[in-house]
């Protein structure tokens, strides 16, 4: 593994709150630990922030060794959007290729110090953690989609604003709730959304792609974080109503959008079943972890 960096190499610049070429070091620093389930390195983030706080799939975890960061997750892909407004970020980590598949989506709020000076430790972690068993899961079949995909930068004349960005991500959920909020502005070209491992079609009319959705579910509970660069929003929240069991419970899910020109042009979804099977037919899941 490659050396972690120093926190005091995490000099921040004198305006920006958070200077994008520092949190994709701390990002990269992430994804170095998890590779090899070290978790001393968010521990040590983490003990100087008074009120660090680790949610994994819903959960509030106080002891990281018991967490998913101790687990070894070798990501044959991944890729971090970092929100300098915020000092956020989210990693996604596609893992299709070890024993024990995963992909899952990380969002991380870095605390700066009260100058802005520099990054002093992380305030919170919240992880959706998805394996065999979750909502669609296929981590072959993400690896796959993903890998037709193109998130190059967006070239500064072409970027748009935080708003215009957030606004597609609500749009798309409060369609779920409102047939009137009308159909997600959504490139032809893929198509289609990547929900868990599988390509959920839309269908082409003309120059746009109409996805069909229900219209009665209330998404609550939005956490956003917002990257102009990659012209990417990703939208933690909770997910209603999939496991009939339970009535109407939430889901943990984590949605990442990718909006060019008014447009999405591709949506990656994470959604933890915590119980098992998120009510989709009478199968024998296997065990979760
Ligand atoms: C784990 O990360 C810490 C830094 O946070 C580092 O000091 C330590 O050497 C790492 N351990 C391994 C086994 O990589
Ligand atoms: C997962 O996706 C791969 C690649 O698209 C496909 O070959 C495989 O059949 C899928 N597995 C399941 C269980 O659906």
């Amino acid at each position: 593994m490659k050396p972690l960096l120093p926190l005091t190499l995490l000099t921040l610049g004198a305006h920006a709150s958070c200077p994008r070429p520092v949190l994709k070091a701390l990002t990269a620093a992430y994804v170095s630990a998890q590779t090899v389930g070290n978790h001393s390195f968010i521990s040590t983030l983490g003990r100087s922030a008074p009120n660090f706080l680790y949610i994994e799939n819903n959960a509030v975890l106080g002891d990281l060794s018991l967490s998913s960061l101790a687990v070894p997750i070798k990501p044959d892909f991944h890729r971090s959007i970092h929100d300098v407004e915020q000092c956020a970020s989210v990693t996604e980590i596609i893992a299709a290729t070890q024993e024990h598949p995963y992909v899952l989506h990380t969002r991380i709020i870095w605390q700066a110090t009260p100058d802005n000076l520099a990054v002093s430790g992380i305030s919170l972690i919240e992880a959706v953690v998805t394996d065999e068993g979750d909502w669609l899961f296929n981590a072959t079949g993400t690896l796959n989609l993903n890998a037709g995909e193109k998130w190059d930068p967006i070239p500064v004349a072409q970027q748009e604003s935080r708003a215009e960005i957030q606004l597609l991500g609500d749009w798309y959920f409060d369609r779920f709730g409102d047939v009137e909020r009308g159909d997600v502005p959504w490139h032809a070209e893929p198509c289609y959304r990547l929900e868990g491992g599988l390509p959920a079609r839309g269908t082409k009319r003309g120059e746009d792609c109409i996805h069909v959705m229900p219209a009665s579910i209330r998404v609550p509970y939005r956490r956003y974080v917002v990257d102009e660069e990659m012209g990417a929003v990703d939208v933690f929240m909770g997910f209603p109503g999939l496991d009939r069991t339970q009535g109407q419970r939430e889901m943990p899910d984590s949605h990442l959008f990718r909006v060019e020109g008014g447009k999405v042009r591709y949506c990656h979804t994470v959604s933890a079943c915590v119980t098992a099977g998120c009510g989709i037919g009478e199968i024998d899941w296997p065990d979760r972890r």
